[in-house]
Formats: structure tokens, C-alpha cells, sequence
């Protein structure tokens, strides 16, 4: 089977939910051009970004988060830790938001109807909305009795946005001081690695934190499904047995099926955080575990029943409010722009991803051309082709990159992909053995895994040397 799913970085599938307000900011627009590559066009749109000053001391650094595929908010209410240090530097806190993202929206309600409207989404476009909006933070908050210095800037993203937080400072080293990129898997590009590592990590992780028997579970109910499907009958009494809000009918509905189980199992390992988090969807803490423990009968006595349990256990990621009153395999998310990343993931970001008979999944394999004809009946583009990230943003040498810490919760299957071994000595790699996907990021939490505290005294720690340096005199790096 050829696997055409583009697999979001964080999983988008929400039942409908509110975030709980937790921080909050003063939310503020900049005009930036719609090009910044070309001469054409003065056209320019509102980029909305969140500031928080109630910390910020004259001269001191802008913590500065690059926004990655969702509304800005999300993420700023999911990233504790900034606020958690930004006290004790007396720092100005910036979460600005991805174009074609959240408000951000270049042409409105068009943004996302034609490749000509949306051709202006790229990583490109988005690094050079952050510099020119870094220069505006960095006039606006001058010091008025020295104005040759400009605030250090520290660059903060998980996930996407952290591959975007490490890519600003290798693209405009100037723009930006030093970068923290959590859980950003910069190296998800051709050949850069095993195209089933993700799915490996997932299945380790539920072998590890649910159970042999839980691995086995999800791994015969494929098949089990597929064949339960077949007619009509079955589709509809799947439909039902699971609390759909309506029946599946072709075999594409089945298909899609798969993809969404497939998002949710990798979204419980990404979220599985030892607390109850509300990030991609409420969930109770340690997720995976969760959900073990609703399958992990040794055996069943026949497939009705694996499907039974296997339908109780996603009430864990679908219903854990008991709010949900039926799922849909549409996304129902206001908050991650699953189109926009999907059509990211068509020309600049192609992360190949496969899956084969070591994990717990339905076999698929990757074929960049068969990729590329998805791309285009889904948005009249292509790749121009497969090397195109690299080609951008360099391969696995970062001998040019200074000042960036790469972390990796093992638990999360995007470490497959990520900075795994201290490269320089100021480009460094920290490991979180019971981290999550960006863990440390978010706010201290008392179930907090020591992993997690020791790799954020260490973020704190290297902010500090990159702060002093920079104000004594030695400049940027
Ligand atoms: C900034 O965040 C702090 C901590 O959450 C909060 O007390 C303060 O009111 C916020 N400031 C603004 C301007 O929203
Ligand atoms: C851009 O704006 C300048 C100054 O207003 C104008 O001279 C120029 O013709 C404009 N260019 C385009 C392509 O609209
Ligand atoms: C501005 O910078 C100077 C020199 O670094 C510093 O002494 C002063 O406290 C800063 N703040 C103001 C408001 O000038
Ligand atoms: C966009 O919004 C405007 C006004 O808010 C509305 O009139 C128009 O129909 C919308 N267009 C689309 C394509 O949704
Ligand atoms: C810094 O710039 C501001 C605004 O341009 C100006 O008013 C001020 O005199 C300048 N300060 C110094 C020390 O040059
Ligand atoms: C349709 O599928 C269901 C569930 O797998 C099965 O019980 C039933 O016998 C099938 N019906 C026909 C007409 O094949
Ligand atoms: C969610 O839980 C509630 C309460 O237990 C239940 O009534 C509802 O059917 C569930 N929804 C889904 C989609 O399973
Ligand atoms: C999953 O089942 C297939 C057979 O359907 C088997 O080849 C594969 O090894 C199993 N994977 C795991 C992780 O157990
Ligand atoms: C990289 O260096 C830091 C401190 O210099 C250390 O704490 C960390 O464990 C090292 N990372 C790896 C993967 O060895």
C-alpha cells in the first residue's frame, strides 16, 4: 500500500474544546509584505502577534517564540516555560503568529481557495516575516540612552516551531541571539533517516508504557477491520459501534478511518505527558497507559470484541470529557491549520514516512512520485522535488550554526528525526528520556520526570552565557 497520508507534525484531530485560558497578552498586528522574495508586489497583510511585558526591564531580551502551523494562542498557552524563566530575565515575551495561520491570514477568506493565494505559505516567507517583525520589537524596546545595542533575541519553538526556531538562527544569524528548538525534527528530509522511525517510537512507546498486549491489539485489529468493513453492513455497524456521526460508505471512508486511528495513536505518544494536559485534546496524564489499560485483555474471543475494546480505549483521545457526542473523521480543529501544513508538507517541507512489519501498523510505503501526484489533485502543486528542504536548509552538517539547543524527549516519535549528539560546543543536544513531544516547554509541573527539570536548568543555564557574553561586549555569535 502506497501511503499518501501527510502526517501532520502535531495531530489535528480535536473533538470541539475550548483551551483554558491560562496567560495572557496584549495582542498586537505588523504589516509585512506578502513577498519578500520578489519586487512585484507592494501588497502587505497583518501578522498577528501576542506580547507580554509585564516582565520586561529595560535592556532586557526578547523571548521571542516563531509560530508554527496553528493559531498563536495555542501555543503560547502550552509553553509555560518561557513565562516560568522569563521573571528572572526580565524578559519581554513575543509569540507571533504563522502566516496563513490563526488571524494571520494574507487574503482573508481566500487565503487558502487557489495555489495562487496560497503559494505565498512557506518556511521562506515565514523566517522573513519573523525578521522583519524581530527589527520592529527591537526599535519599538531601544534603550533611549544607548542605541547602538539591540536587544538579544531568543528564539523559543517546539515541534515545527522549533525547527523554524533553529532555521532563524542558521538562515539570519543576525536576527536573533541564540535558539531553543525543542522536539524539532530539522532532519525528517530525504535520507536524512529511516522513513519508519516514526512509527517505530510509537510502537515502543506503547510496548513500553501499555503492553506487549496492547501492541498486538492494535496490531491485528487492521486487518480485522479492513475485513469487518467489507459491505455495507459492516460499515455501518462500525460506524455505529464506534460513535460515529455518519456511516462510512466507500472504501476511501475506511481508508481515512485507518489515517485517523493512525493520528491518534501518534498523537497519545507525542501528548503523553505524566499530567492532565488540554493541548491537542483533554486527555487524562500518561495517555498511552490510559488507553492500555481498556485492551489489554490477553486475547479476544473473536473480532467483535477486539473492536469493542479498541473502541472503548479511544474515548481516552476522543471523548475524555464525556462531551464528545459523536466523532468525525473531518477535523473539527478551529486551532491547527491542518490545511495549511498539509499543504506545506506538498512543497517545501516532504518528510517521507513509511511504516513496515516492525511496528504495529498497516504496512505503506513511501513513492516521492506517487506522492506528487497527491499533492497536486489535492492542491494543483508539486515538490519541485525531494531534495528541496535540504537544499534549503542544509543537510546533517551544522558546522555553520552557532547557539542552539536541540532537545529530544525519547518518547516522542518525531526524535527520530531530531538533533540527536552535541554537534559544537555551542550547538548542543539534550536528551529527555521520559520526555514527551516538548515536554520541557511547557509550564513546571510536580509529576515533572527528572529528565525534564534537568534539561530545562541546562536551557536556563546556556540562555544566561549567551545573555552575558552578548552584553559584554563579545557580540553575537
Ligand atoms: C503577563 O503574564 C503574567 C503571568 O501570567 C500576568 O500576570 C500578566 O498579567 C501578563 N501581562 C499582560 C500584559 O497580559
Ligand atoms: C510600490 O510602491 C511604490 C511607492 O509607493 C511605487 O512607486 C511602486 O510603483 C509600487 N510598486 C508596485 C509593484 O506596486
Ligand atoms: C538603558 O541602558 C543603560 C546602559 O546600558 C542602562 O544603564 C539603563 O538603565 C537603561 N535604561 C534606561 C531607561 O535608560
Ligand atoms: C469571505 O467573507 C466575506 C465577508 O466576510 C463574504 O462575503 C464572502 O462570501 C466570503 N468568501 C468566501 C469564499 O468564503
Ligand atoms: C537614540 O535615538 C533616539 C531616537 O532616534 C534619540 O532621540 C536619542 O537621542 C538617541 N540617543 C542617543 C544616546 O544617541
Ligand atoms: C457483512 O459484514 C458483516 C460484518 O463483518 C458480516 O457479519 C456479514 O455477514 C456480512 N454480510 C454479507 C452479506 O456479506
Ligand atoms: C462520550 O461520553 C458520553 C458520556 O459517557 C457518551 O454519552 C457519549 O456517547 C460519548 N461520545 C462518544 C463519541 O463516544
Ligand atoms: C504485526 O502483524 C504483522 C502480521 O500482520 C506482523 O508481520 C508484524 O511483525 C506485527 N508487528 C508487530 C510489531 O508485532
Ligand atoms: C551535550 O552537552 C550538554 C552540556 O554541555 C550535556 O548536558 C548533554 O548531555 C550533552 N548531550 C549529549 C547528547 O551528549
Amino acid at each position: 500500500m502506497i501511503n499518501c497520508i501527510v502526517l501532520p507534525l502535531v495531530s489535528y484531530y480535536f473533538p470541539s474544546f475550548l483551551t483554558h485560558a491560562e496567560y495572557t497578552f496584549e495582542t498586537r498586528y505588523i504589516d509585512v509584505p506578502l513577498d519578500h522574495f520578489s519586487f512585484i508586489t507592494n501588497q502587505t497583510f497583518a501578522l498577528k502577534y501576542l506580547v507580554n511585558d509585564s516582565f520586561f526591564v529595560d535592556n532586557g531580551p526578547i523571548f521571542f517564540y516563531t509560530g508554527n502551523e496553528g493559531d498563536i494562542n495555542m501555543f503560547a498557552q502550552n509553553s509555560g516555560f518561557i513565562f516560568d524563566i522569563a521573571p528572572d530575565f526580565k524578559a519581554l515575551i513575543v509569540f507571533a503568529e504563522h502566516r496563513y495561520y490563526g488571524e494571520s491570514l494574507p487574503f482573508g477568506n481566500l487565503s487558502y481557495t487557489s495555489p495562487e493565494y496560497l503559494g505565498y505559505l512557506s518556511t521562506m516567507q515565514a523566517l522573513a516575516d519573523y525578521v522583519y517583525l524581530i527589527n520592529n520589537l527591537q526599535n519599538t524596546y531601544q534603550n533611549s540612552s544607548d542605541n547602538l545595542t539591540q536587544l538579544p533575541v531568543i528564539a523559543f519553538g517546539g515541534s515545527y516551531g522549533g525547527m523554524l526556531a533553529a532555521w532563524q538562527k542558521m538562515k539570519y544569524p543576525n536576527s536573533i541571539l541564540g535558539a531553543i528548538a525543542s522536539s524539532a525534527p530539522i532532519w525528517a528530509f530525504k535520507n536524512q533517516n529511516p522513513c519508519d522511525s516514526f512509527y517505530k517510537i510509537i510502537t515502543e512507546d506503547f510496548k513500553t508504557l501499555g503492553g506487549q498486549n496492547c501492541v498486538n491489539a492494535i496490531n491485528a485489529s487492521w486487518v480485522v477491520l479492513r475485513e469487518f468493513t467489507n459491505n455495507e453492513t459492516g460499515k455501518s455497524e462500525l460506524a455505529d459501534m464506534w460513535n460515529f456521526c455518519d456511516d462510512f460508505e466507500t472504501d476511501d471512508d475506511i481508508d481515512n478511518l485507518i489515517e485517523w486511528l493512525t493520528e491518534i495513536y501518534a498523537a497519545l505518544a507525542e501528548t503523553n505527558y505524566p499530567y492532565p494536559t488540554d493541548f491537542l485534546v483533554p486527555l487524562p496524564g500518561n495517555p498511552v497507559k490510559e488507553f492500555c489499560s481498556k485492551i489489554d485483555a490477553n486475547e479476544y474471543a473473536n473480532d467483535i470484541e477486539l473492536l469493542h475494546a479498541i473502541g472503548e480505549a479511544l474515548q481516552i483521545y476522543t471523548n475524555y470529557t464525556g462531551t464528545t457526542e459523536c466523532n468525525s473523521l473531518e477535523s473539527t480543529s478551529e486551532q491547527l491549520g491542518e490545511e495549511g501544513w498539509n499543504f506545506q508538507a506538498c512543497t517545501e517541507m516532504i518528510m517521507p514516512m513509511c511504516s513496515k512489519d516492525t511496528d504495529m501498523f498497516e504496512n505503506t510505503e513511501w513513492e516521492f512520485d506517487v506522492y506528487s501526484d497527491f499533492c497536486y489533485k489535492t492542491f494543483g502543486v508539486r515538490p519541485w522535488n525531494e531534495d528541496v528542504p535540504i537544499l534549503l536548509y542544509g543537510d546533517k552538517d551544522l558546522s555553520s550554526a552557532h547557539n542552539i539547543i536541540f532537545t529530544n524527549g525519547l518518547l516522542d516519535p518525531w526524535s527520530g528525526y531530531g538533533v540527536l549528539t552535541n554537534y559544537s560546543s555551542d550547538v548542543i543536544a539534550l536528551i529527555i528520556e521520559e520526555g514527551a513531544h516538548h515536554s520541557e516547554l511547557r509550564a513546571a509541573h510536580e509529576n515533572d520526570p527528572m529528565s525534564v527539570i534537568g534539561a530545562r536548568a541546562i536551557i536556563k543555564d546556556r540562555i544566561y552565557n549567551w545573555i552575558n557574553e552578548y552584553n559584554s561586549g563579545a557580540g553575537r555569535k
